[in-house]
């Protein structure tokens, strides 16, 4: 066999802990690890450079109870309301209550949060939140929270990074997580990166649809190497839509838009939101309910605004107006001024005369690897945090802010645990670990790198799978449209085995990365459509249209998929509730 780029496998490169993925969760539980020990070698894996990750897109802010109009009780209520009561109840008590630490943390580390005239940092409303309780740094509260995180993880040198290194399979010896193989993108080397433990925080998997906020690293990675390893994947029917993104781009508008006092309009210029139960508009400068509405709800009255024929029409569908006029060109620039740029540069619109076109789009998951509250999977060694974990405390519906939070609070927690978990192990044993890499080096040879007669392109069964999500687990959801992608993303599957490589080359192979994230996500794509198709009932964001109502009786329990070679197994768990019994969910 002629030499390639996976024809050898590299030496193992070991540390105690590894983590996949650079992003806030990742870098928060590499420091938290750091500062357990520093006699622990901890290894950031990250298919792209940690300040590329998604992270740095956030915009409008970070939920914790800072003020004394506040409580954590308020917040917590908030979250499992919004959750729709799928929410686990101990789990958001221990999110709320770590929360605050770890935004005052953030600051201490420089995270420059916006401040009052009165020198506190400040707080602005956020859907789905009572009472105002959103840190912010301007609007561009992801860049700088990661930057802060990423500039803290420097000073440990016992973090060691591997950037532009592609993870393709976790390494499991003996029922134990010890390792990851992965693709050096530069060299196109595939590297044995052993530990004692591993931690998942690749965020979600948002580019299964089409129209989406995710950047397009955001294939879904991690939840698939845990899936494809026997992990649950929880709660994977339930995919948010921002009500507000750019028509065309799918840029995110950034709901502190609204928390600043935007207004939602449709095409005759009426504030419509007040025909759906979250009216009537009131004097109050910002309003709660309108359009401060939960995401979920809002994406809906959008889409019945479209069946009633009371949205625009433009080259990229359908779309209504926010309109930020009567804010004023000052509040704008100091409180929105990444909005007034990304219109202005996108759709050629300045806010500040012009309303911003904007549509419902495909923001973040909800679902993902079944974690405990401190990261732990059901596969021993393996930990998940942020968006890539389910833990859960979102349940059907997320409230915007609580996910920056997330990041830091459970990255902390699944960073101190895995480490202690590896105080308490021996060293991985290279025999296996490298056997294994070698039976992985095979499959991408047999299955990419020197295939022949392949005739599918990845381009058209990823378009193909981003259809059928669309159409089968868009807002709303029907058995027969769900049973259509279903059976589709069945037969994607099967003509994966046929794609094509032309690309045989080692270095930044990114053809060979795009089918390998395919792969992924035609796994991920698999779990949210059967999850969704079994829920028979319409809760937060799972809108079925044949199953109108929330079913408590039935279906207040998490989903769990596990993967088997025909497609998805589906099982159940309990949802735990605490002190806030499920009642109907009026705003
Ligand atoms: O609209 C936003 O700024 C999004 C925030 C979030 O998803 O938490």
């Amino acid at each position: 066999m002629a030499d390639g780029p996976f024809s050898t496998v590299c030496k193992m490169l070991t540390h105690d802990i590894i983590l996949v993925g650079g992003g806030g969760a990742g870098l928060r539980a590499a420091i938290a690890a750091a500062e357990l020990s520093n006699k622990l070698s901890i290894a950031v894996v990250s298919k792209v450079y940690p300040m590329r990750s998604h992270t740095v897109s956030a915009e409008g802010g970070a939920a914790a109870v800072l003020r004394s109009d506040d409580s954590l009780d308020f917040h917590a209520k908030d979250t499992i309301f919004g959750a729709d009561f799928l929410a686990d109840q101990d789990a958001v008590e221990v999110f709320i209550k770590d929360a605050p630490g770890e935004l005052i943390q953030l600051e201490h580390w420089g995270c420059p949060w916006s401040r009052d005239p009165d020198g506190r940092v400040s707080v602005r409303a956020f859907g789905g939140m009572t009472v105002d309780r959103t840190l912010f740094a301007s609007d561009k509260t992801g860049f700088h929270m990661l930057h802060a995180l990423f500039q803290t993880s420097l000073k440990y040198d016992n973090i060691a990074r591997y950037d532009e290194f592609y993870a393709t399979s976790l390494l499991v010896d003996n029922g134990k997580v010890r390792g990851v193989a992965a693709i050096n993108i530069y060299s196109g080397q595939l590297e044995v990166i052993a530990g004692k433990t591993l931690i998942l925080c690749t965020g979600g998997g948002g580019r299964i649809f089409p129209f989406t906020t995710n950047a397009a690293i955001k294939t879904g990675d991690g939840m698939a190497l845990a899936y494809r390893a026997g992990a649950a994947l929880k709660d994977m029917e339930f995919v948010q839509y921002h009500p507000t993104g750019l028509p065309g781009t799918g840029i995110l508008i950034t709901e502190a838009s609204r928390g600043e006092g935007g207004w939602l309009k449709n095409k005759d210029g009426y504030r419509y939101l007040q025909d759906y139960g979250l009216g009537p508009p009131t004097k109050e400068p910002v309003h709660r309910k309108m359009e401060l509405g939960p995401r979920d709800i809002l994406s809906r009255c959008h889409m019945q605004e479209y069946q009633k024929g009371r949205t625009f029409e433009g080259p990229y569908g359908h779309y209504v107006h926010l309109d930020l006029r009567h804010l004023g060109e000052e509040v704008i620039n100091k409180k929105l001024p990444f909005v007034r740029e990304l219109a202005s540069k996108y759709v050629g619109i300045d806010p500040v005369y012009e309303p911003i076109p904007v549509r419902p789009v495909v923001h973040y998951m909800m679902g993902g690897i079944s974690t405990d509250v401190n990261g732990k999977t059901s596969l021993e060694g393996l930990y998940a945090a942020g968006e890539t974990a389910c833990v859960s405390i979102n349940g059907a519906n997320r409230l915007g802010s609580n996910s920056l939070t997330e990041c830091l609070v459970f990255g902390a927690r699944a960073g101190r645990a895995a480490a202690q978990y590896a105080t308490s192990q021996t060293p991985p044993a290279a025999n296996p670990l490298t056997a294994l890499a070698k039976d992985e080096q095979q499959r991408l040879d047999r299955q990419f790198l020197r295939k022949t007669g392949g005739k599918e392109q990845i381009a058209t069964i990823r378009q193909e799978m981003q259809k059928a999500m669309e159409e089968g687990a868009g807002i709303y959801r029907n058995e027969e449209e769900m049973k259509k992608s279903c059976n589709t993303l069945r037969q994607l599957r099967e003509r994966f085995s046929n794609i094509t490589i032309e690309d045989r080359g080692d270095v930044f192979n990114t053809q060979l990365i795009a089918a390998l994230e395919l792969d992924f996500m035609l796994d991920v794509a698999e779990a949210v459509a059967h999850s969704a198709q079994n829920r028979k009932e319409s809760r937060g964001s799972h809108t079925r249209t044949d199953f109108p109502k929330r079913d408590d009786e039935n279906f207040l329990k998490h989903t769990l998929a596990y993967r088997t070679p025909q497609g998805p197994r589906i099982e159940y768990l309990p949802v735990t509730i605490t002190r806030w019994q499920p009642e109907e969910r009026k705003y």
